[in-house]
């Protein structure tokens, strides 16, 4: 996944706006549960929804990636960090809300660890609580026959991401070609990424299995859609 490209991460989606996914997600919490505090955002990358989020939540962060998980704590400093797998994990705790962004839902692959990992996000809800999923797409409206170029560029760091998008043994494949440029010199690698394609039914049962009533906003933070899951009280 993020094995060459962690330390590249924020200057890689440069031009995403956590400020505004921020905003938005307050809003979904305000919603549906507006007397939450206490929110464990998983797959939280750099941490940058949460240095968004802390100053209105009591937040913690979790993530399979030591590297990003590390830039998140410098980031913001004093939050707890949890290095674990979504699909089981134990955080020791209970929370009022539980994210899961970006469509880093997807990186599970198999419908199976979707399915494992909604059952641990909802095992660590309070009664009442919120499990918010940002998905990815599905087999029907992922984009093939298309290939993607973004640019970051800056005096100190300049890069250029690019690559095709597949769909291959049912999995959504992006081969991505990096080239990374600093004053030192320039590299070049390449990073695999398989994303599983769930459909809207595939979600909803995992939601409801997991003993969550599923609402699901079409818009969500940037169109991909939001899918809200309350915990019986
Ligand atoms: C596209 S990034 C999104 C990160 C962050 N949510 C954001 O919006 O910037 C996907 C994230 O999912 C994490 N990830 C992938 N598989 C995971 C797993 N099984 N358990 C925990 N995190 C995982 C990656 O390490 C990465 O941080």
């Amino acid at each position: 996944m993020f094995t060459k490209s962690s330390k590249f991460y924020d200057a890689i989606y440069h031009f995403k706006d956590y400020t505004l996914a921020a905003g938005k997600l307050d809003a979904f919490i305000k919603q549906y549960s507006p007397d939450a505090r206490s929110l464990l955002d998983t797959a939280c990358g750099t941490g940058k929804h949460i240095e968004h989020l802390r100053d209105k939540y009591e937040c913690e962060g979790l993530d399979l990636n030591n590297e990003l998980l590390e830039i998140a704590s410098q980031r913001c400093p004093g939050i707890r960090f949890i290095h674990a797998d979504m699909t089981d994990f134990d955080a020791g705790r209970k929370y009022d809300v539980v994210t899961c962004l970006f469509s880093s839902i997807a990186y599970v692959k198999a419908k199976e660890n979707l399915n494992k990992a909604v059952r641990a996000m909802s095992d660590h809800l309070n009664p009442g609580g919120l499990l918010i999923i940002e998905p990815w797409f599905s087999k029907e409206n992922f984009w093939t026959d298309r290939v993607t170029a973004n640019h970051y560029d800056t005096p100190e760091l300049k890069i250029t991401w690019m690559y095709a998008s597949k769909i291959e043994n049912g999995l959504s494949v992006l081969d991505i070609h990096y080239i990374a440029g600093t004053p030192d010199g320039v590299v070049h690698f390449t990073e695999k990424h398989e994303l599983g394609l769930f459909d809207d039914s595939e979600y909803r049962k995992a939601f409801t299995d997991a003993g969550l009533e599923v609402h699901f906003d079409k818009d969500g933070l940037f169109g991909r859609g939001m899918y809200i899951g309350v915990k019986s009280l």
